[in-house]
């Protein structure tokens, strides 16, 4: 992976920010990964001015992950969050915006039919990533396959830890979530990494020049030919 250290979170967007907008120029059906979290929200807070005047009408837009069993209208449903930090201000169409269909009453085939989504978008160009504290991306958790499809998973007592401030109680926080596999991550054409602060340091570490494992998810970036990580100095404190 190539390894850029930012001084703020201001730099990292505005540098992510700017790759994707020169993506969009020249393509202007781009198909981007938006992760959620408030790691990638200093690039979408710089996007609204890298693409201000850029004709985003063919954009599309896959998220990461969605929670399962917290109302799609939830604030904190990653199709609100979407929505809310991602579509409205940019003005992206939201038909072509969609997240894991983790409301669907059929979730056993919700998975394959967002995977078949995404193919005929005809792949991701640019997935945008956070990593989680245990080492997580999207919420492939540890012990995740690096073959993994789009499918449940069970979020680590860790990871409702970390994402309880985004609720009023950790009791709020759902069980449960449907998540891109590490495998549907590993074919978009390009994986930008962002970490900021200490706490991701370790997980940084692991997933850019730890042993691939799946005890660290993270580390699956490592068989990716394309990889750019963004992080601050704090993040970056444990490479070698
Ligand atoms: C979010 C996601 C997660 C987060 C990770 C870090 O869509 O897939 O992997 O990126 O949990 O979360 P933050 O950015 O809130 O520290």
């Amino acid at each position: 992976a190539e390894v850029v250290i930012v001084r703020d979170r201001a730099e990292a967007g505005a540098l992510v920010a700017d790759s994707i907008a020169a993506l969009i120029r020249t393509r202007p059906d781009a198909v981007l990964g938006l992760a959620t979290g408030s790691t990638p929200l200093p690039v979408y807070e710089a996007l609204r001015e890298k693409l201000a005047g850029v004709d985003l009408s063919q954009v599309r837009g896959f998220a990461l992950d969605e929670y399962v069993g917290l109302p799609l209208e939830h604030h904190e449903s990653y199709a609100s969050v979407i929505s809310r930090e991602v579509v409205e201000p940019l003005g992206l169409d939201p038909q072509r915006i969609q997240t894991p269909p983790a409301h669907d009453d059929d979730l056993e085939g919700a998975g394959a039919r967002y995977e078949a989504a995404i193919r005929e978008a005809g792949g991701i160009d640019v997935q945008i990533l956070g990593i989680g504290t245990d080492g997580h991306i999207g919420f492939n958790e540890p012990g995740s396959s690096f073959a993994s499809r789009t499918r449940v998973k069970t979020l680590t007592a860790q990871t409702r830890e970390d994402n309880a401030r985004f609720f009023d109680s950790i009791d709020e926080v759902p069980r449960h979530c449907l998540t891109q596999g590490l495998g549907t991550i590993l074919e978009a054409g390009h994986l930008v990494l962002l970490a900021f602060g200490e706490g991701k340091a370790e997980a940084v570490a692991g997933a850019v020049e730890g042993a691939l494992s799946a005890s660290l998810p993270g580390s699956a970036i490592q068989l990716h030919p394309h990889v750019t990580v963004v992080v601050d100095e704090a993040a970056a404190s444990k490479l070698k």
